[in-house]
């Protein structure tokens, strides 16, 4: 039997530690919670994605009377961001979420569907994708989905 052993590091910032560009791409996150469409779970998430070629695409998570036929912030984001600019990749991804109090202290980290279509997203553009998860206490930070989702499924597998 072998074993080994799987490391994600998770950087904690204070509002004031974090870059500017990643200030404003939470604000925008932030903002993007009021387009949340969540009549059943009261829980509204908002995502921004910051492009290879600076533009910022946001979205938001869209419920339906149908619950499964919603969609989360994440994947909203992200597919919108592809079908409008589909020769850029996406560099960073905020996420901030909120219930009726406001916006939580700690961060909401996305489904395991998101995962797997950030992952997708990553390997499509080989490019990383920097995720900021925003939270009142503190804004985690990851350097690509693969801290969050390891041992991924790549489409290199159906070649062997
Ligand atoms: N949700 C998101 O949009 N992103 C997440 O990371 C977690 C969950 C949405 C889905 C649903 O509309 C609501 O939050 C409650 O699960």
């Amino acid at each position: 039997m072998k074993e080994y052993t799987i490391q994600s590091i998770v950087r904690v910032y204070a509002w004031e530690e974090l870059p500017e560009e990643d200030r404003l791409l939470i604000e925008e996150a932030k903002k993007a919670t009021n387009g949340s469409y969540a009549p059943y779970s009261g829980f509204r998430v908002g995502a921004a994605a910051r492009l290879g070629n600076g533009t910022i695409v946001i979205g938001s998570n869209q419920e339906n009377v149908a619950y499964p036929s919603g969609l989360c912030a994440e994947r909203t984001t992200i597919f919108a961001a592809n079908a409008q600019y589909p020769d850029q990749p996406v560099i960073s991804l905020a996420i901030a979420a909120r219930n009726k109090e406001g916006f939580l202290s700690q961060p909401t980290t996305p489904c395991g569907a998101c995962r797997q279509v950030i992952s997708g997203v990553e390997q499509r553009y080989q490019h990383p994708i920097r995720i900021l998860l925003y939270g009142l206490d503190g804004t985690h930070v990851i350097d690509s989905i693969e801290a969050l989702l390891p041992i991924q499924f790549a489409d290199s597998y159906m070649n062997c």
